[in-house]
């Protein structure tokens, strides 16, 4: 599994995405197109980016009947990215759907990972608003293991779910962690945070970073301290 840094292009216009991406002359950053920046430009900032020589993880987060979510992902597997996600909350049913629609005529397609339980819910909301009453740990990896069987390869998760999910699913099974700083920087709104070489001991297969690159003086010695950190 090749370890590698995503960066979380959380921008509102194609054109503060350029200037960002503009600055890395160098190594092309593997980089994350999430709901704000593909509702404010649509399709063509994917198209572009790709064309830029970027990877792309397409964080759109579907979930809805399988046939929707199927047929949708068979127009996002022509944008030609490497990865996307759904919620595994969808059940195994929409997830199967998905892995079908995502696979393209000549049997390749992106990866595909899951949410499980977003990160932003805590026992207390789970139980009241969503009347589930298990542990939320148990949770996840249960979403965990339904992403699995449904041939999903992987899932998003915190760095510090990462080891149990591949005590859980296996080594193979990709996580995707969220909610890295630097052990020298801001936290800001992230409540559970690891640093770039904790969530690597952890096991974490890619980290994705936002603000931490986004946000630093100077973007691109952010993103090569976290390759030199996570990736070595
Ligand atoms: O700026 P920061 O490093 O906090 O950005 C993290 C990125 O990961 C954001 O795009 C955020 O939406 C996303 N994310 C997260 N926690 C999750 C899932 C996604 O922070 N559980």
């Amino acid at each position: 599994m090749g370890k590698d840094v995503i960066i979380a292009c959380d921008f509102d216009s194609a054109e503060k995405t350029f200037a960002f991406l503009d600055k890395f002359t160098g190594r092309k950053p593997f980089v994350k197109i999430g709901m704000e920046l593909y509702y404010a430009e649509g399709p063509s900032i994917v198209r572009e980016i790709k064309k830029r020589g970027h990877k792309i993880f397409l964080d759109l987060k579907l979930h809805d009947i399988p046939n929707t979510v199927k047929k949708s992902m068979a127009v996002l597997s022509r944008l030609d990215v490497d990865m996307t996600n759904l919620h595994a909350a969808g059940t195994i049913r929409m997830m199967e759907g998905a892995i079908e629609g995502l696979t393209r005529p000549d049997g390749t397609r992106p990866m595909l990972i899951a949410v499980t339980q977003l990160t932003s819910t805590d026992q207390e909301s789970m139980e009241k608003d969503l009347w589930i009453e298990k542990p939320i740990a148990d949770v996840v990896m249960h979403y965990a293991h339904n992403a699995k069987i449904a041939g999903l390869d992987g899932v998003v998760c915190s760095p510090l779910e990462a080891g149990k999910v591949h005590e859980t699913c296996g080594k193979d099974f990709v996580t995707v962690t969220p909610g890295v700083r630097f052990a020298d920087g801001d936290v800001g709104d992230q409540k559970r945070v690891m640093t770039p070489a904790q969530a690597k001991e952890i096991g974490s297969d890619y980290i994705v970073v936002g603000r931490p690159i986004t946000a630093a003086e100077d973007p691109v010695a952010a993103y090569e301290r976290c390759i030199a950190e996570f990736v070595g």
